[in-house]
C-alpha cells in the first residue's frame, strides 16, 4: 500500500480551563501520524506554557505576530497555508465570537481568516456562556461558514456549574477532524456494518464463541464515518470496547439470533452498503439450559444446530438489486491460493457483491491484516498485510470503484 504524506494539522489553543487537554489531543494526533504545529493565544498561555506544545511537537510555536521574525518562527500566513486542518481547541466563546466577525488581531484569528485548509472548533467553557444565544448565534454563523463543531460533552464543569460545555476527549476531536478533511466520497450515504464474534449460550454461565476480535469491523465503521457515512455498527461482545465517533450508532447484540434481528430488520431501511464483517457462530446448542450443567458425567455431549446464514438471507433479500451494495468477509485456515478458490465459492452462494477473505493466522485479534478482495465483477485483488485501517481504505476506495 502506497506511503502517504503525513496529515498537517494546525492546533488552535485559546483561553479556557481546559487548554491543558490541548497537550493530550495534540498527542493523540501525532500518534496516529499527524504532524502538529501550534498557535497559541495570550490567556491560554495563562493556563499552560507553549514550551508544553513545542516539547511535545517538536516544532516552534506561534505566540504574537511580533515574534514571528524571530529564527525559526514561521509567520501566520505560511502556517495558514501549511495546515490540511486547523483545529481550535478547545475553543473559547471570545475566540468563537471574534472569529465569527472576522476579526484578526491575534495570529490565530488572521490564520482562521488566511486558511483555505477545513477548520474544525471544539468549545470548552460555562454551560450558560455556550448555551447563550449570542454564542449559539456565533457558532450558527461559522457553520453556515463551514466550520465543523465538536460538540462538547455534558458534566461537571470547572466552573462549578453542571451542563454542556466540556470539551470533547481527544479521540472524538481527531474522529470529526478527519471526517471533515475528507475524502467526503459516502456523504449521504447509509451504511450498515456487522462485527466481532457471536455467543451461543450453552447455560447461564457458559457459552460457545470464536476468537474474532471485532477490530476489523470496527475499523471498516470508522473509515465509512471518516467518508462521511452514517454508519450504524451492530457488534458481538469486544473487548475492549473501542472508542468511536459518538455519532456512529451502536447496538450491540450477543448470540447470532439476535444478530439476525437487528441485521434484518436494519436492511428493510435499504441501506446502500451492508457489510458483513460478523463471525457469526456456524452452530448454536439446540437447548440452552435454564440452570447451570453440574459437574457429574465423565463425559458429555452438546447437541448442536445450525444457525440461519445471516449475509445469505440478505443476499436472497436484495436479489439482482444493486442496493445495498453487500459484502461479506470469509475467515479460513489453509493456503492463501485455497482462501480465494474458498471465497469466490461463497462469493455465489451468498449473492454479495464483493467477498473480502483472510486467513485465520493473519486477522484474528490482530490490529494488522492481509486480505484478498473478490468481487462480483472484476479482478481479485490481495494486499501485503498493513494495519486493519488501511486495509478498510482500501475496501471502501474498491467499493467507490465498483459502485461508479
Ligand atoms: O460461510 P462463512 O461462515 O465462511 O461465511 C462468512 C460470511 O458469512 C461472513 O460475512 C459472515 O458474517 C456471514 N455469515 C452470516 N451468518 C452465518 C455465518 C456467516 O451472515 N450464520
Amino acid at each position: 500500500m502506497t506511503k502517504r504524506r503525513r496529515t498537517r494539522i494546525l492546533l488552535g489553543v485559546t483561553g479556557s480551563i481546559a487548554a491543558y487537554k490541548a497537550a493530550e489531543i495534540a498527542r493523540y494526533f501525532m500518534k496516529r501520524g499527524c504532524v502538529v504545529r501550534t498557535v497559541i493565544s495570550e490567556s491560554a498561555e495563562k493556563f499552560i506554557s507553549s514550551l508544553t506544545f513545542e516539547s511535545l511537537t517538536g516544532q516552534p510555536v506561534l505566540r504574537s505576530f511580533w515574534e514571528e521574525t524571530k529564527p525559526g518562527a514561521i509567520g501566520h500566513i505560511a502556517l495558514a497555508d501549511w495546515a490540511d486542518g486547523v483545529v481550535v481547541a478547545p475553543a473559547s466563546a471570545d475566540c468563537i465570537a471574534k472569529a465569527a466577525h472576522g476579526f484578526a488581531d491575534s495570529p490565530l484569528l488572521a490564520i482562521l481568516l488566511a486558511t483555505r485548509a477545513p477548520i474544525v472548533f471544539a468549545p470548552a467553557m460555562n454551560v450558560n456562556m455556550f448555551e447563550h444565544p449570542q454564542t449559539q448565534e456565533n457558532i450558527d454563523t461559522l457553520r453556515a461558514r463551514g466550520v465543523t463543531f465538536v460538540d462538547p460533552g455534558s458534566g461537571s464543569l470547572a466552573c462549578g456549574w453542571k451542563g454542556r460545555g466540556r470539551l470533547a476527549d481527544a479521540s472524538e476531536v481527531y474522529s470529526v477532524t478527519m471526517r471533515a478533511l475528507g475524502p467526503h466520497d459516502l456523504i449521504g450515504k447509509r451504511v450498515l456494518i456487522s462485527t466481532g464474534p457471536t455467543r451461543e449460550a450453552i447455560d447461564p454461565v457458559r457459552f460457545i464463541s470464536n476468537r474474532s476480535s471485532g477490530k476489523m469491523g470496527v475499523a471498516l465503521a470508522r473509515e465509512a464515518y471518516r467518508r462521511g457515512a452514517t454508519v450504524t455498527l451492530v457488534h458481538g461482545p469486544l473487548s475492549p470496547s473501542p472508542r468511536l465517533p459518538t455519532t456512529i450508532h451502536r447496538v450491540s447484540i450477543t448470540s447470532a439470533t439476535e444478530l439476525r434481528e437487528e441485521m434484518l430488520r436494519r436492511v428493510e431501511d435499504s441501506p446502500d452498503i451492508v457489510i458483513m464483517a460478523a463471525a457469526v457462530a456456524d452452530y448454536r446448542p439446540a437447548q440452552a439450559a435454564s440452570e447451570k450443567i453440574k459437574k457429574s458425567a465423565a463425559r458429555r455431549a452438546i447437541e448442536l444446530e445450525a444457525n440461519p446464514d445471516i449475509l445469505v438471507e440478505i443476499g436472497e433479500r436484495k436479489g439482482g438489486s444493486p442496493k445495498p451494495f453487500l459484502v461479506g468477509f470469509a475467515v479460513e485456515t489453509g493456503t492463501p491460493e485455497e482462501l480465494v478458490e474458498e471465497v469466490r465459492r461463497k462469493l455465489s452462494r451468498k449473492n454479495a457483491d464483493l467477498m473480502v477473505g483472510n486467513l485465520a493466522q493473519d486477522s484474528f485479534d490482530k490490529d494488522t491484516n492481509r486480505v484478498c478482495l473478490v468481487p462480483r465483477r472484476g479482478d481479485t485483488i490481495s494486499t501485503d498485510t498493513a494495519r486493519k485501517s488501511a486495509v478498510a481504505r482500501k475496501i471502501f476506495d474498491l467499493i467507490g470503484d465498483l459502485t461508479k
